[in-house]
C-alpha cells in the first residue's frame, strides 16, 4: 500500500505560499491537499481555480483537489483544466454522486468521494469500485485546526474491511485534526493518505516534514 502525507495548503502562508510549496517539494512530498470552500456547502471561503492555475505552474506534485462546494458536478472541467489530478466531491452535497463521479472520471482525473463524520460509510459503499479514493472527514469541514473525532476511527476500519474483503485498489484517505497522537490511530485503522495542515504548516514547515514523515514511516512499519 502506498502512504502519503498530504499538506494542506488551507494552513500555509499565502503570502508566501510558491516558497511553501517549493520547500514541501524539495522534502520529498508528493501529494499536495488543496482545500476549496464555497460558503455554502461549508462556512467559510477558501480560494479557488485562479489559485490552482498559478501554482500549478510551478509545482509537479500530484494536485488532490478536494472540493468543499455545493453541486460540485458543475465545476469538474474548470478544476480539471487549472490542474487537478485527483478531484474528491462531497456524497452530501451531489444530487447524483454517481453522475458527478462520472463527469471526473471522464474528465480523465482521479476521483474521490468524501464523507463528513456523520455520514455512514454505507452512503457510499455501494460506489467503491467506482472511485480511486474514499475521504473520510475526521472534523466537521470548514476550518483547519480543529480536534480529531474519535468516532471517525471506525468508519476507517470499516471502510478497510470492505476494501481488502473485495480486493480493491482503493485510497483510504483521511482530513483533519491529524497530529502526532491521531496519526498513529488512523493509520492502525487502515487510513493511507493522511491530510494535515497545522500539523505541516505551524512553526518551521522543513523540519515539521522531516520529522512527521520519519514519525509516520516508524508506524508504518509497524502495521506493514
Ligand atoms: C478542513 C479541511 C482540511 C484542513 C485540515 O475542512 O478539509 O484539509 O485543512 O486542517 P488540520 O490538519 O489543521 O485539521
Ligand atoms: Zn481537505
Amino acid at each position: 500500500m502506498e502512504y502519503q502525507l498530504c499538506p494542506s495548503i488551507l494552513s500555509a502562508d499565502f503570502n508566501r505560499l510558491g516558497e511553501q510549496i517549493k520547500t514541501l517539494e524539495k522534502e520529498g512530498i508528493k501529494w499536495l491537499h488543496i482545500d476549496v470552500m464555497d460558503g455554502d456547502f461549508v462556512p467559510s471561503i477558501s480560494f479557488g481555480m485562479p489559485v490552482i492555475r498559478s501554482i500549478r505552474k510551478e509545482s509537479g506534485m500530484f494536485f488532490d483537489v478536494h472540493l468543499m462546494v455545493s453541486a460540485p458536478e458543475r465545476y469538474i472541467q474548470d478544476f480539471v483544466d487549472c490542474g487537478a489530478d485527483s478531484i474528491t466531491v462531497h456524497a452530501e452535497a451531489c444530487e447524483d454522486l454517481e453522475r458527478a463521479i462520472e463527469l471526473i472520471r471522464d474528465a480523465g482525473v482521479r476521483a474521490g468521494v468524501s464523507i463528513k463524520p456523520a455520514t455512514p460509510v454505507n452512503d457510499i459503499s455501494h460506489l467503491l469500485e467506482d472511485v480511486d479514493l474514499v475521504l473520510v472527514m475526521t472534523v466537521q469541514p470548514g476550518f483547519g485546526g480543529q480536534k480529531y473525532i474519535n468516532d471517525c476511527t471506525e468508519k476507517i476500519e470499516e471502510l478497510r474491511e470492505l476494501i481488502d474483503k473485495e480486493d480493491l485498489d482503493v485510497d483510504i484517505q483521511v482530513d483533519g485534526g491529524i497530529n502526532d497522537v491521531t496519526m498513529e490511530t488512523v493509520i492502525r485503522a487502515g487510513a493511507n493518505l493522511l491530510v494535515a495542515g497545522s500539523y505541516v504548516f505551524k512553526g518551521d514547515l522543513a523540519s515539521n516534514v522531516k520529522q512527521i514523515k520519519k514519525k509516520m514511516q516508524k508506524i508504518i512499519d509497524t502495521v506493514e
